[in-house]
């Protein structure tokens, strides 16, 4: 019997805060089935303890890019240091992201979870456009979460001016990734990209312990998550439905989709709203200042 054709091997895979969780499980497997792996984190000794162990585990020597996405700046950065070293983005992951105990402001004064989980992936998919057209077939795979069930949108104070609360300010950075891939899959539905959305599943990962309040509520917090932690999935099965976006077959063509678990499932009825997709859109090109090209 022939072996069905490798999809990912050879190809350039794009893979964001793959220094740790999800992301490092993901470029490992991507790693393993040949793909050429690049991965950003923000902190270069974090990078590099990565980079060694995608040469342990899986015999490969992936590039590495860094940017701390709480910086739009560094995000363009990011974006032109991978073009001056890569021709090709045949799928870019954007996996990164954070939650945050706490309201901080980036240097761009936005909120840090808005701006680290929804308006960098934004602008660096917005500026690699070129490269995925150039390199189509394509894919975009964007990591949100069921958390998105419980976002809302509220473009008068998007970052929480009143009522900051940790999952309300995650919630709504996930609904943007749901809401930002639909309207890019429209907008690249003839292009030969494909751009869809996923819950990786709950998964231990070092996330949690940034979600941790300050003060008595630490202990009350790591009570009630320590527990929690043992009925999680491990980071190597959270890779899996990523693994699955960037490569399976069964995606070829198919664009704007939700998936949990392998399968496309309809998304919270806010994230099908078009309106509220578009208006979503506009908004985050003005924060960021994009310059919008044709492709
Ligand atoms: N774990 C879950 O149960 C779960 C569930 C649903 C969705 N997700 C999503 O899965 C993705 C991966 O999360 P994870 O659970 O694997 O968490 P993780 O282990 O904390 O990994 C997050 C990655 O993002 C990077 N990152 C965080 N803030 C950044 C910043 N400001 N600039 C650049 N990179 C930054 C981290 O870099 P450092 O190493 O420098 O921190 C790390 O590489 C996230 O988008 C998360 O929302 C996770």
């Amino acid at each position: 019997m022939l072996n069905a054709p490798n999809p990912i091997d050879g190809k350039c895979v794009l893979i964001t805060g793959a220094t740790s969780g999800i992301g490092l499980e993901a470029a490992l497997a991507l790693a393993r089935m040949g793909a050429r792996i690049v991965i950003t984190g923000r902190n270069p000794a974090r990078i590099d303890a990565a980079l060694a162990s995608l040469r342990e585990r899986a015999g490969v020597n992936a590039g590495a890019l860094c940017a701390d996405f709480a910086s739009l700046a560094a995000v363009r950065k990011l974006a032109a240091d991978f073009k001056a070293r890569h021709g090709r983005l045949d799928v870019l992951i954007n996996n990164a992201g954070s939650v945050n105990a706490t309201r901080t402001l980036t240097e761009d004064g936005f909120e840090t979870t808005f701006a680290v989980n929804h308006l960098a992936p934004f602008l660096l998919t917005n500026l690699l456009l070129d490269r995925l057209v150039r390199s189509a077939p394509a894919r975009v795979v964007n990591v949100a979460s069921v958390a998105h069930t419980r976002g809302d949108m509220d473009f008068d104070d998007p970052g929480f001016k009143h009522g900051y609360r940790i999952l309300r300010a995650y919630s709504r950075s996930k609904l943007a990734n749901v809401l930002f891939t639909r309207a890019l899959a429209t907008r690249l539905a003839d292009k030969g990209v494909t751009v869809n959305v996923l819950h990786p599943g709950t998964i231990a990962t070092g996330i949690w312990a940034h979600g941790a309040p300050a003060g008595w509520k630490r202990a009350l917090f790591t009570a009630v998550i320590t527990p929690m932690r043992l009925t999680m999935l491990s980071a190597e099965r959270g890779a899996q439905t990523i693994v699955y976006a960037a490569t399976s077959p069964d995606l070829e063509g198919k664009t704007g989709l939700y998936l949990e678990k392998n399968r496309p499932k309809p998304p919270a009825p806010l994230a099908l709203d078009d309106a509220l997709t578009e208006r979503l859109w506009r908004e985050s090109a003005r924060l960021v200042q994009l310059n919008e090209q044709r492709h």
